[in-house]
């Protein structure tokens, strides 16, 4: 892209088009109580759902961490810490000199992270995080950024938190760009994983959950607009990676 075409830093970006036929068309703090509130009634179906992928987003989670750098001694702060899948795979690489802490603002999958994941949890909300600045060698966020209000926000305090030459390591949900592509993956995320969580969960919660993650996934603004509000907010070497129906986006706080 050259110069001329670059677009000028914006002051905040939603994450996706507003989905009123979810949480109406009111103000966002609509949408966040909404979002809050479909965690808290399926926190406790959240592992079953991740076994019907068997369990392969755990593992996939944590060698993505180990190829971005991710090892002995580190200190982490898992965002949208969930029921702690990148949570304890990232406990796994620091090791016992290393500390991972989880962030959620979801009580309910804050009390599913504390039966597996021993680390420190606080309550709070990726666009104002309760820790202070230059801490972190890594921030880590999973399938979660389409429920932050503004990626802007967002990212500034992933800047803000992480060390000079830290890490953000970020992994979500993807929809190809191909016609074939994003038809099989419609097919799969929004019929075929909501149909079996349905039928193994018996919570229509539950279903409801995934079709909101595949109706979040498919509004979600592109991965270059992405990019470039890491970007403006100062992160540099900038990587994305598509291992569809997920990519990881990656970016370091300049060392100094
Ligand atoms: C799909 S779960 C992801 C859990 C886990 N990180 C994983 O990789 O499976 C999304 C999580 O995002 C959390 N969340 C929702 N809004 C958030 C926000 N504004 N800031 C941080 N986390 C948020 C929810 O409470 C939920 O636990």
């Amino acid at each position: 892209m050259s110069l001329q075409q670059q677009p000028k830093p914006v002051d905040s970006l939603p994450p996706h088009a507003p989905l009123t036929r979810y949480y109406g068309d009111g103000p966002d703090a609509e949408r966040q109580r909404y979002v809050v509130d479909l965690f808290n009634k399926t926190a406790r179906h959240y592992n079953t759902i991740e076994r019907l992928l068997l369990n392969g987003g755990l593992w996939y989670r944590r060698s993505c961490l180990r190829r971005a750098g991710l090892g002995p001694g580190m200190r982490v702060l898992d965002v949208a810490i969930g029921t702690a899948a990148v949570a304890r795979g990232a406990a796994q690489l620091v090791g016992p000199k290393g500390r991972v802490f989880g962030v959620d603002p979801t009580r309910g999958m804050l009390n599913e992270a504390k039966k597996v994941f021993h680390g420190p949890l606080t309550r709070g909300v990726a666009e104002r995080l309760p820790f202070a600045s230059d801490y972190f060698d890594f921030v880590t966020m999973g399938i979660a950024l389409r429920h932050v209000s503004d990626l802007v926000a967002t990212f500034r305090e992933y800047h803000r938190v992480l060390k000079p030459g830290g890490t953000v390591w970020i992994l979500e949900g993807h929809t190809p760009t191909s016609g074939i592509g994003r038809s099989v993956n419609r097919f799969m995320m929004g019929r075929v994983v909501p149909g079996m969580t349905l039928l193994f969960t018996r919570s229509r919660d539950a279903k409801l959950l995934m079709d909101f993650y595949w109706d979040t996934v498919e509004q979600s603004v592109p991965p270059d607009r992405i990019l470039q509000a890491m970007t403006d907010v100062g992160f540099e070497g900038l990587q994305h990676r598509v291992v569809s129906p997920v990519c990881e986006y990656i970016g370091k706080k300049r060392a100094s």
